[in-house]
C-alpha cells in the first residue's frame, strides 16, 4: 500500500503540523503541493490532501494540481484542513470544493479531518490574531487518532 500525504500550508504552518502528525502515524511520503508530481499521485493507493482554508477554499495551487490530474481508478483519498473558523458551523464548507473535484476525478474519499489554526489574516492581525497556539496538543492528538483509524481501516482491507 503506497501512501502519499500532500499539504499546502502558507500562513503559519498550521496545516503542516497536522500533516506531520498524520504522516508520522500513517507512514508513506509527505510532500508539499509545490513539489509533488502527478506520477507520484498516480502511483499511490491512498492520498491525503491537506490545506489551510483560504477564502473558504483549499489553496488555489493545490486545487489546480488536483484539477490537472487524469481520472483515477481504485484510489482512496482523505482530506484534512486547518482554518480560522470552525468548519462545523459552515457544514464543512472549506472542504466542499476539493471534495467535488476529487469525486469527479474518481477518488474514493474515505475520511476527513479539520481543526482550528492560528489566524492573523487581514484585520485580525491588529488584535494579534485568533486561535493562538492552535493546532495545540489536543488537536494533534485528534489528528493522530484520525490517522490511526485510517491505518487500521487500510489494514483491514488488506487482510
Ligand atoms: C489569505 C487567507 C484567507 C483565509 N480565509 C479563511 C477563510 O475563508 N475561512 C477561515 O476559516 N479561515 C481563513 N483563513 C485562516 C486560515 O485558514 C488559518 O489560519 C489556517 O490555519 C492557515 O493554515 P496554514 O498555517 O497551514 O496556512 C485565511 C487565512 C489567510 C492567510
Amino acid at each position: 500500500m503506497k501512501i502519499l500525504v500532500i499539504y499546502a500550508s502558507i500562513h503559519h504552518g498550521n496545516t503542516k503540523k497536522i500533516a506531520d502528525t498524520i504522516h508520522k502515524e500513517l507512514g508513506g511520503k509527505l510532500i508539499s503541493f509545490t513539489e509533488v508530481s502527478k506520477e507520484e499521485v498516480l502511483e499511490a493507493d491512498l492520498v491525503g490532501f491537506g490545506s489551510g482554508i483560504y477564502m473558504a477554499k483549499f489553496h488555489k495551487g493545490l486545487i489546480k494540481f488536483v484539477s490537472s490530474l487524469p481520472k483515477v481508478r481504485n484510489k482512496k483519498a482523505f482530506i484534512f484542513s486547518t482554518a480560522g473558523m470552525t468548519q462545523n458551523i459552515f457544514l464543512n464548507r472549506g472542504h466542499k470544493n476539493i471534495r467535488k473535484i476529487l469525486n469527479e476525478k474518481g477518488f474514493q474519499i474515505i475520511d476527513e479531518f479539520d481543526c482550528l489554526g492560528y489566524d492573523s489574516f487581514g484585520p485580525l492581525k491588529v488584535f494579534g490574531g485568533v486561535n493562538k497556539g492552535r493546532p495545540d496538543k489536543t488537536d494533534l492528538e485528534e489528528a493522530r487518532k484520525f490517522a490511526k483509524k485510517l491505518k487500521n481501516n487500510q489494514e483491514k482491507v488488506a487482510d
